[in-house]
């Protein structure tokens, strides 16, 4: 997509604010989840969710196509930003989005309506922890940037696994604001970094959950795990992703907590302020930012269903696996930046023999 385009897609996903008639609404309860979300649903966040999908497509979809006829579940939709890709990949599928909001889904029907017309995707209204779908019911899942949000990761994680039929599989993305590195560094703008994960996780979420996909996936009994690190890194060599990831994306996302943190007491406005200036030097010339995405692709096992994972011989392995999430969990919400040397994205697949192609 180019600038204009993507400009024209941002401001139509912004600007949509018709009153949603999608899909049932099951067990919702709106003025709960909206506060507890930490990028809330403004347009400011409806653009920077576009741009970071459009920008990251290549990275991020790459290698993940469901044949036609596949029933495919992707939650936490939000405003289509990634079903757009999703559709284009997989044309034949046969697609359900369901979010949470009615606002953001009617904001995501407009805009795939928009971007692909020939895509046919139901919309449904529903909470991830009990989804209005019988067991089995989908030959695939996809989830990008919704678990780092939730309270409860384990009890979605089994809720996806009881709408996957045995055999089917698992594709989660998620971020780890930990790999962050930028140049000129400065303690200020980390500091600024370390206030959003703080409020991230003050919500309930997890912004540092990229590196712990491998053992909650694991530990919810899906088999064949394999996670992916998939970097982004951007200078003046790449213009288009430092305006698109590094500003549109990353600094957007932190720039948008600011009155948050002041009201948690976690800054003042000069502390903030410093912060961010140092942050946007590394999107100036001879700046550098560089992030790690983690995208994990797993397999419900043949023949088990639901409840099955704790009494199959895996059990001493996911147990361990889960203990060691809720270790890190309680090791505290901010931990310093890990190293990534020799991290790339790369093109393995796993599961050779599942009928998606995913990495
Ligand atoms: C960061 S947005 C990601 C949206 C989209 N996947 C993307 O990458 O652009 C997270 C989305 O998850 C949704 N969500 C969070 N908790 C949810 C829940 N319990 N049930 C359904 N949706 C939920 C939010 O409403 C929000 O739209």
């Amino acid at each position: 997509m180019d600038d204009t385009n993507k400009a024209a897609a941002g401001g139509e996903l912004a600007g949509l604010r018709e009153s949603a008639e999608v899909g049932e609404s099951a067990g919702i309860r709106e003025s709960a989840a909206s506060t507890a979300y930490v990028h809330g649903y403004s347009d400011h966040e409806a653009r920077r969710l576009g741009d970071q999908a459009d920008t990251l497509a290549a990275l991020l979809h790459a290698g993940t196509a469901y044949p036609a006829g596949s029933r495919v579940l992707e939650i936490g939709c939000g405003v289509g930003a990634q079903t757009v890709h999703l559709v284009k990949a997989s044309p034949g599928a046969r697609i359900v989005a369901v979010d949470r909001s009615a606002e953001s889904l009617a904001q995501a029907r407009a805009y795939v309506a928009a971007q692909a017309p020939d895509a046919q995707v139901e919309w449904r209204r529903a909470d991830l922890y009990g989804l209005p779908f019988a067991d089995a019911a989908y030959d695939h899942v996809f989830a990008c940037f919704v678990l780092e949000h939730l309270d409860d990761v384990e009890r979605a994680l089994a809720e996806l696994r009881r709408v996957l039929r045995p055999g089917g599989t698992l594709t989660v993305i998620e971020g780890d604001h930990g790999s962050t590195l930028f140049h000129p560094d400065s303690p200020d703008a980390r500091a600024v970094i370390g206030h959003q994960i703080r409020l991230q996780s003050a919500a309930g979420g997890n912004a540092l959950i990229g590196r712990e996909l491998q053992p909650l996936l694991a530990g919810a009994g899906f088999d064949e795990v394999a996670v992916r690190p998939r970097t982004v890194y951007a200078d003046g060599t790449r213009p288009a992703l430092v305006d698109g990831f590094t500003r549109k994306t990353f600094i957007a996302m932190i720039e948008a907590v600011r009155a948050d943190a002041l009201r948690a007491g976690l800054t003042t406005e000069a502390d903030w302020d410093r912060g961010i200036a140092d942050l946007r030097r590394s999107a100036e010339d001879g700046g550098s930012f560089h992030y790690t995405f983690f995208k994990a692709t797993a397999v419900k096992g043949e023949g088990e269903g639901e409840g099955e994972a704790g009494a199959s011989v895996g059990a001493p392995v996911r147990a361990a696996a889960a203990a060691s999430v809720a270790h890190s969990r309680n090791a505290g919400s901010f931990r310093a930046v890990s190293s990534s040397a020799g991290i790339q994205a790369n093109n393995l697949m796993p599961g050779a023999s599942r009928a998606a192609s995913f990495a």
